[in-house]
Order: C-alpha cells, then structure tokens, then sequence
C-alpha cells in the first residue's frame, strides 16, 4: 500500500477509457477556467512540477505505477518543450522531518522509465543542493528533488519554504490532483508565487469531474457506498442537492434502513446517527433527488470467506443476521434507474466487497454501468481508494469513462469544496 494508503489495484493506464466520451479539448479548458499548457511558452524556462508519487512500494519497489504513468505526458511535453523540468512531490508522511525510508530516491527509476529520459536526483528539494542540480540542468532535462514532507514548511504552507521553493523555477505546473486538497506550500505557496498552470492529468482530471458534477448532461446519478455514514455526512449532503437520483448502499446504507424503521438484526450501522440519516433523506426529497435503498440483501452470520448466507427481503432480517451486500433485485432497480440517466458519479462499494461472495452486488452494478458506458448512454466518474479497488475486482475499470486515483481530494471535491490546489490555478497570471 502507499503510505497515504491507496489501493494498490489502479487503472494500469489513463482514466480515460472512452475518448469518444470525455476528451481534453481546448473548448473544454477554457470552459473549465484554469490555465493549462496551452497557454505557456517553457522553452528554456526552469519549470517546476508538483506530481503526487505517493505510489504503493514494497520493499523499495514501486509495486503500482499508475500515478507515475499518468503524470509522465506533462513531463514529457515540457521537456520535449525544451522545458529545464524539476519534479517534486511529498511521499508518505515524515511529519517534517528527513526519514531515509520515505526518500524519493527509488522513483528516479520508474519515473525515468515512465518518462523516457534520464531523471536527476537532488538530496534535498531547496537550498543550494536543489539549486546545483537545478542549476545543472540543460534545456530538455529532467530533475527529482527528494521528499517535500522533509520540511516542516511544506505542510505549514510556510512563506519562507514556499519562497525556496519559487527561487528554483520560473513557472509552476500542478499535475498532482490528488494532493489538490493539501494547501501546503508546494500546493498553494509556490503557485501564488510564480505564474502557474495544469499539467496534462490535472486538466483531464478537471474536465471529467466537472463534466460529472459541475455541468453535467442530465439526469445525474450518484452511487455512493462505504461503511460509515459519519465519514460521508458532507458529502450526501451535497449530492442531495446536486443529483437526481442517489443510490446509498455498504453499510453505511444500514444506518439509513434503521433510520426508516427497517429491522436490519445484527446489521453494523451508526444507529445513534438515525436522525441524521433522516434530515438527509428529507434534504434530499425537498431537492428532488430520489434515494435509492435496498429491497433484498444477502446476509449471513458473520462477515467471513465461505460463511452460509441467504437472501433475503429487506424488511426480513432476521434478528441475529448482518446485511453485507445488496440483492440482485437492488442491482436490477439500480440499473434500471441508471439505464434513464446520462451521467453517473460513483463512490464507494455496495457490499463487503473485499470478502466473497459479498462482491456479487457491487461488480454486477459496476458491469451494468460499464455497459451502458460502452453503448455511450452513460457518462462514468469514479473515485476513491475502495472504489478504484472494487470496480478493478469488477474487471470494468477501463471501461468506465474516468476512475480518479485520488482518495482525499476525489471525497472533498464530490463534498463539493473548492480544493486548494486548484483554486490556485485559477488566479489571474
Ligand atoms: C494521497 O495519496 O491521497 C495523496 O498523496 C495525499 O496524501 P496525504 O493524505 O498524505 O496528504
């Protein structure tokens, strides 16, 4: 796992699996109103790029490449630019402090691999280390500095740090999404101090969560799943007002049924959120959003490999079973809803999708809208850490039209905050 913990299961390439779909046009940068690199001249100009390569490693190996391979377009343009290109990025989280085991040393190598070029390494990312191979750099090559979180002014968002930083570059290119939700000073310090742009995969990133949540082809619908309702409050609560229909599953969906005055037996559910999970549904029929909840689950005694389980309709748990998928008769309504949708946001798993045969719900689900995606009816965006997982499980990842590998930032943005890192971009140059 990455020390941040995202799942080592990601797309093996770009999100971007039906181009037909979603495609980074220039129409589609100037409406989403950030700067990219269309709008630059970075011939001879050193260029400092903020990517997130906080990657999955084991045993100093990179064992999950995708954020690496995702990020390599924009280096590769920069340099092919004749850009001086100097990558930095946080890794894991050493609190401030140097921690040999967290250096970015063991990137050079796939990101030299993934960029095709030969990558320099800096011991240190500010300061006369990061300056003599900044310094080093002809027009055309590549530079890593290591680990940003060496410095307690990163996470501070410290001027000093940020001013470091800035002495090092002439322009500034965020490809780092997943890390949009940091206000930490290579995020929003650096870019308040130099002009500064999207790179490659931030603005395809943009494009498609924009086309997803912000001007969306109607009528949207959101799948949201996950265990608890308490870490998702922000986030129904603003689906509710933005999509048409909402379908609540996982076990966070217990809490809902309890909330409606279904028995859900030995179910785990936050019960003492009930009257939550009731303000939300009466949010959501105030805005016009339809709920979506189970009416048949598969339960068993215990959440465990082989357990016996049966099928049951959602108003005959009985008093000692859990809920721990949805039915098919759910996935079939589901689908069937989706089917009259054109744009669908998913987060989150339906069932304990980790233990079979309690994926069965969340992958025919995951099938069904991959299907409608391959027909071009449906519109797909996904995210998060056990999504990305549970729809690779699926086996339908390249067929949605985006999976963001962003796990922090992907929740703030469908909670609907405007993310540091990209509200920077947005200021005037
Ligand atoms: C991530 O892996 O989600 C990002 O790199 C952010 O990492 P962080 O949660 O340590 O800031």
């Amino acid at each position: 796992m990455a020390p941040s913990g995202i799942p080592a299961s990601c797309p093996p390439s770009g999100g971007v699996a039906h181009p037909g779909v979603i495609e980074t046009s220039p129409g589609v940068a100037a409406m989403t109103a950030f700067r990219t690199l269309d709008q630059v001249e970075v011939s001879g100009r050193r260029v400092l790029v903020r990517l997130d390569l906080n990657v999955p490693m084991k045993d100093g190996r990179v064992t999950d490449a995708t954020r690496i391979e995702r990020a390599a377009p924009t280096v590769v343009e920069l340099a092919d630019k004749g850009a001086r290109v100097i990558v930095i990025s946080h890794y894991g989280r050493p609190k401030g402090k140097a921690d040999p085991s967290l250096s970015l040393a063991p990137l050079v190598e796939p990101l030299a691999a993934a960029v095709q070029r030969p990558v320099a390494f800096a011991t240190d990312c500010v300061g006369p280390t990061a300056a003599a191979v900044v310094d080093a750099l002809a027009d055309g090559d590549v530079a890593l500095l290591e680990n940003l979180r060496f410095h307690a002014g990163e996470e501070a968002n410290d001027p000093a740090f940020a001013d470091a930083l800035a002495e090092l570059c002439d322009l500034y290119v965020d490809d780092a999404f997943s890390a949009a939700h940091r206000a930490h000073a290579s995020i929003d310090g650096v870019a308040r101090r130099r002009p500064a742009y999207a790179g490659r995969a931030m603005q395809a990133e943009l494009d498609a969560l924009g086309r997803a949540l912000e001007s969306p082809t109607r009528p949207v619908a959101a799948v949201v799943g996950g265990s608890k309702v308490s870490s998702k409050l922000d986030l129904l609560g603003n689906l509710v007002e933005r999509v048409d229909v909402l379908a609540i599953g996982g076990g966070m969906a217990n809490t809902f049924l309890f909330a409606k005055g279904v028995e859900i037996g030995a179910s785990l559910a936050e019960r003492d959120l009930a009257g939550t999970a009731r303000s939300i549904l009466g949010k959501a029929e105030a805005k016009g959003c339809e709920v979506l909840l189970a009416v048949d689950a598969v339960v068993a005694a215990e959440l465990a490999p082989g357990v016996a389980t049966s099928l049951v309709a959602v108003d005959a748990v009985p008093a000692d079973a859990m809920i721990l998928d949805v039915g098919p008769e759910t996935v079939a309504m589901i689908a069937d809803r989706l089917a009259g949708c054109r744009t669908l946001v998913w987060n989150g798993p339906l069932g304990a999708f980790e233990t079979a045969p309690f994926d069965a719900g969340t992958s025919a689900l995951a099938r069904a809208a991959a299907e409608l995606t391959d027909q071009g009816r449906l519109l797909t965006v996904a995210g998060g850490g056990d999504t990305v997982a549970a729809l690779a499980h699926a086996g339908v990842l390249e067929r949605f039209s985006y999976v963001s590998t962003a796990g922090g930032a992907f929740l703030e943005w469908l909670e609907g905050k405007d993310l540091p890192g990209v509200a920077v971009l947005r200021t005037p140059v």
